[in-house]
């Protein structure tokens, strides 16, 4: 009998999923929150039949802690991941050119539909280029047979080509997080740019994306760029087959919907309704970026407490803003764009009993945001242009009884929770009237409402999706074989 090859996953993102902690004379692995995180976990400790099995997984990214840090550090920390981890050790001034310009200058705006927040500069590019080649190197030196490499995000788009180009038989798959915009957008990148970061994606066997919309945008692009036709979501290129995918990513459904049943949360709840007794709560969580609406979703907050003034004394908007990517100049001044606008609204409307809105420049714990999303009574998430929206997600997961979902049209999760009042983020107006209809929504309406979105939610998660990935990336290299031996 031949001997079976031991399978692999070899995971592969900007970011690893952990950091390194300092504590007192000793250094610990602190893990992210991330989805992907808890997806791997429940893939692995839960029911795996029918599931494609793996021995082991590999997560590579780039470090982000120093090569001493690291050498320095005890490995058996290590013990405590399900996965074993290789950082890449990425010089600071290219990763910079990288991350903060190319990355988060020209693709992130870009595919958000912020066209004129583009900055076009050659040496990001190349910067770009060089650490996707960096990564490829690392992917070259460790793969083996049997290994399937899953590349993630836009700061990875080179990647698959890079690796297919010296492993014609590897097996790729690559998921993109952020929207893929319509060749109309896309097509204003520089022209090499828009042709490698083509090719770039080419290289994978399974293209996953949130949306059927970013699916066809994407085939439209391909066959725009490259002249590749496709038939039912197959590329068709010279030498081989490729597939682009809807997956619509899930979160850890119960995960949050049993914190919220935990006494600790519950304990934090009473104490957070008791100080803003009979006022109905706004609650909305996001990372400081301009894609996510929030100066647009002040103003339809001011909208509703100028057309409805008898709201005023009753309803408090806790806004929470987490930090994230302040070198780069458009984050800098949404901050500030923000905060004027919030001390404005805080100013014309405040009496001496009341402030209208709670700001929260700051990260949340696990059950302090748990807690806030099961008190709140309406979620205001209202992004301008968003991939997906898990926080619209947790929200729904995290309700024990009621609560009212306002959901951005432009966010990808609308797609999928239809039951959420649905608005056009820049319409001040229409975001009034919806807040009005959420305080006014009978309770049993929302309760029925929210049993058929977690009913959704809990049939697709996050590890539903990893195994609909796989599975599907498994497929399209059994069809591809097929093809070559016809
Ligand atoms: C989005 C992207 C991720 C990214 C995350 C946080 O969700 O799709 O790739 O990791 O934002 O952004 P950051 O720049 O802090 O990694």
């Amino acid at each position: 009998m031949p001997e079976r090859i031991p399978k692999r996953l070899i995971i592969v993102s900007n970011r690893l999923p952990f950091q390194l902690i300092k504590q007192a004379n000793r250094t610990e692995i602190k893990e992210s929150d991330g989805g992907l995180v808890s997806a791997l976990k429940s893939y692995f400790e839960g029911d795996r039949d029918g599931q494609i099995q793996f021995d082991s997984i590999l997560w590579i990214g780039s470090a982000e802690f120093s090569e001493k840090a690291w050498m320095d550090f005890d490995k058996d920390e290590l013990e405590k991941l399900p996965y074993t981890v290789e950082p890449i050790f990425i010089d600071k001034k290219v990763y910079h050119k990288y991350y903060n310009g190319f990355c988060n200058a020209t693709l992130w705006p870009l595919f958000h539909y912020f066209p004129s927040f583009v900055e076009f500069d050659n040496k990001t590019f190349a910067a770009y280029e060089e650490v996707n080649q960096q990564f490829s190197e690392r992917i070259l030196m460790t793969l083996t047979p049997g290994d399937i490499l899953w590349i993630h995000d836009y700061q990875l788009m080179l990647l698959p080509s890079m690796v297919r180009k010296k492993l014609p038989d590897a097996t790729i798959g690559f998921f993109l997080h952020i929207p893929f915009p319509s060749f109309e957008i896309f097509r204003l990148l520089h022209r090499p740019w828009k042709e490698k970061l083509t090719e770039g994606l080419l290289g994978a066997d399974l293209i996953g994306f949130h949306t059927h919309e970013y699916v066809q945008h994407f085939l439209k692009t391909v066959q725009m760029v490259k002249g590749y036709d496709h038939q039912f979501r197959t590329i068709l290129l010279p030498d081989r087959v490729l597939k682009a995918e809807m997956f619509p990513l899930g979160i850890d459904f119960s995960k949050f919907h049993n914190a919220a049943l935990l006494h600790q949360v519950m304990e934090r709840k009473t104490e957070i309704k008791s100080n803003f007794a009979d006022k109905k709560i706004i609650f909305s969580v996001d990372r400081l970026d301009y894609t996510k609406g929030i100066t647009h979703r002040l103003a339809g907050f001011e909208s509703f407490l100028e057309n409805h003034p008898e709201w005023r004394e009753k309803i408090v908007f806790i806004l929470v803003v987490v930090p994230s990517r302040q070198i780069v100049s458009k984050y800098n001044e949404r901050k500030k764009l923000i905060e004027e606008e919030i001390g404005g609204i805080n100013g014309r409307y405040a009496t001496l009993g009341w402030q209208p809105i709670i700001y929260r420049y700051n990260y949340l714990s696990f059950h302090e945001l748990v807690s806030m999303y099961n008190v709140a009574d309406i979620g205001l998430i209202t992004p301008l242009r968003d991939g997906m929206n898990l926080v619209a997600k947790e929200y729904v997961a995290s309700q024990t009884d009621r609560g009212v979902l306002i959901l951005s049209e432009l966010a990808g999760a609308a797609n999928e929770l239809g039951e959420a009042i649905l608005v056009n983020p820049m319409d001040k107006d229409e975001m009034s009237d919806a807040i009005l209809q959420a305080v006014l929504m009978p309770a049993e309406t929302q309760r029925q409402k929210i049993q058929v979105l977690q009913q959704r939610l809990k049939d697709y998660t996050v590890t539903h999706w990893l195994a609909d990935f796989l599975r599907q990336l498994e497929e399209t290299k059994q069809h591809q074989r097929t093809q070559q031996t016809k």
